[in-house]
């Protein structure tokens, strides 16, 4: 087996919590040739996609840099997308080059799903599941929603990630209208406004969900200083199970995961409540290993392998 890792530069890993280095050590382990490329290195040519790729081993310290060489991204049979965001205009034409793969590649995610399926929007889709959400760019019309919750409302620019731009506040705040106003530079930008789970203070549940499945799960409980359950802004880990309504999110957005190609994916769920379908570049992995002594990135392997055999 080959496989090209699509992803940030390897000297912008840290390497003790990345997911996409636990998958090219977990890949290394299992004796197939790991290679990886930038999206900048990446192009089209004859209607075929190709790349400038490093071929690597990884080690207990890092990576083993090998040779360079031009490549088919054909010649793989699996190519794991694992660019970081921002979700640009540059992200989403990278989805374009790896449309030109044939199918006897997996491509994983599914190009065409990481293209369609916008991680907030596809959370607010399932409305039974997810909290009171409305997604404008009409200031008057954000500001009344805000009016009519009972408590809090959250603010978040539609492309967000790592918790940026998320912000707190309510009805009477005197700085709610401007808020509104620079998230959504001046009713220019999309933004979701929604309802403010108070359950937040016991934490924002990471669920990884593999090709479909639950997987494993980590708690992120928010610090003192800063609203946000996201690690990097001083959210804690903690070791957790599935409740029985967070089973019952996973078995309803299950199967379209599964049909869309989206095999790694990670949802956000606050109080039993659907925030965020990540589909990009989810993360986790690193600590729900640690808390629950189990190696998700074998399962994905697993994952990646059944689906790359039914393409051969
Ligand atoms: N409805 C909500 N109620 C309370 N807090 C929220 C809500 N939505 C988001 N947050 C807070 O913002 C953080 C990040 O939100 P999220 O929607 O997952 O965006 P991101 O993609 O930036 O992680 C959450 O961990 C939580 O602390
Ligand atoms: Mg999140």
């Amino acid at each position: 087996m080959r496989s090209l890792f699509v992803m940030d530069p390897l000297e912008t890993l840290d390497l003790s919590g990345d997911s996409t280095f636990a998958l090219m050590r977990a890949s290394t382990g299992r004796g197939w040739e790991v290679w990886w490329c930038h999206p900048s290195a990446m192009w089209g040519e004859g209607g075929r996609a190709k790349a400038r790729a490093q071929r690597v081993v990884t080690t207990a310290a890092g990576f083993d840099r090998q040779e360079w060489a031009e490549v088919e991204l054909a010649d793989f049979q699996v190519v794991w997308m694992r660019k970081d965001p921002p979700f640009d205009m540059t992200y989403i034409f990278t989805t374009y080059l790896l449309d030109l793969v044939p199918p006897s590649t997996l491509v994983l995610n599914n190009p065409a799903g990481l293209r369609s399926r916008n991680e907030k929007l596809f959370a607010a889709a399932y409305a039974d599941l997810t909290p009171p959400t409305l997604i404008s760019r009409d200031i008057q019309r954000i500001m009344a929603f805000t009016a009519a919750l009972p408590d809090r409302v959250v603010l978040k620019p539609w492309d967000g990630n790592g918790g940026r731009g998320v912000l707190v506040s309510r009805a009477g705040d005197p700085n709610l209208r401007s808020m509104i106003e620079v998230l959504s530079d001046e009713g220019r930008r999309y933004i979701l406004a929604q309802r403010y789970l108070p359950e937040i203070v016991a934490g924002d549940k990471r669920i990884i969900l593999i090709d479909g499945e639950p997987a494993g799960a980590v708690l992120r409980v928010p610090g003192t200083a800063d609203h946000r359950g996201n690690l990097h802004v001083g959210a804690t880990a903690h070791r957790t199970t599935l409740t029985p309504r967070e089973q019952e999110i996973c078995a309803q957005i299950g199967p379209t995961l599964r049909a869309e190609g989206l095999v790694f994916v990670g949802i956000d769920v606050i109080g039993g409540w659907l925030t965020e379908i990540n589909v990009t570049s989810p993360t986790g992995i690193h600590q729900i290993n640690a808390f629950d002594g189990v190696q998700l990135e074998e399962r994905l392997l697993d994952a990646a392998e059944r689906r790359a055999a039914e393409r051969s």
